[in-house]
């Protein structure tokens, strides 16, 4: 089969797809629905988020400094597309997808109550990439629903249905079975 070369772009898939939380200079929370985003760095636990300067939740998070990534599972993906593709200076998406606003531990953006998964983050660094500003947050507080959780606190997938996008074919897909587990190849060949 032959190989076509395309112009570079960033066709890295799947990536996951995460709903961030903030809050404006009023304290009013929105929603914004990110797939540039990734683990960072293990201590201290950190996540990175890109973020173009244009959108309404740049400005919220270049603000106070604080985010919320939360996790959305498989059922949520109406409204994740839908936190994607309005803003929050006209709309307020809590109302719009009907999702539960619930006080954050550690920082004044809410967690998203219907999400497996909540890390709350404060900003430690920002780096202007070109079109994207990067926003580096260190994991304060971290939440997982006890329905996701097996024992040693590990996630239990089927139960927490992650979704992941991917950017060349511009879709939300579900994981299928897994194929294994970390290392399970050692001593093996
Ligand atoms: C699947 C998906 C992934 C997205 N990923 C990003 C992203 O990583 N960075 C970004 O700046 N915008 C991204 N967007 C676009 C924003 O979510 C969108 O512009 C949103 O309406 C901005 O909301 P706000 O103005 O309330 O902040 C994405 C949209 C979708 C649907």
């Amino acid at each position: 089969m032959g190989r076509k070369s395309l112009s570079p772009t960033t066709l890295l898939f799947p990536t996951p797809v995460v709903l961030v939380t903030c809050v404006d200079g009023k304290g009013k929370p929105n929603i914004i629905t990110l797939a540039w985003a990734g683990v960072v760095n293990s201590e201290p636990p950190m996540i990175g988020i890109s973020i173009r300067p244009e959108r309404y939740s740049h400005g919220c998070i270049k603000g106070t400094m604080e985010f919320v990534v939360n996790l959305p599972s498989e059922e949520m993906v109406r409204g994740v597309d839908a936190c994607g593709v309005v803003s929050g200076r006209e709309t307020d998406k809590f109302d719009l997808t009907g999702w539960k606003a619930v006080p954050a531990e550690k920082v004044k953006a809410p967690l998203i109550d219907e999400c497996p998964v909540q890390m709350e983050c404060k900003v430690k660094q920002i780096i202007s990439l070109g079109s994207h500003d990067l926003f580096l947050g260190e994991i304060i507080a971290l939440h997982v629903k006890e329905e996701v959780q097996k024992e040693r606190g590990q996630i239990d997938i089927p139960k927490a249905l992650p979704l992941a996008y991917c950017p060349g074919a511009r879709e939300y897909w579900s994981l299928g079975k897994p194929l294994g587990h970390y290392g399970f190849t050692k001593g093996k060949p």
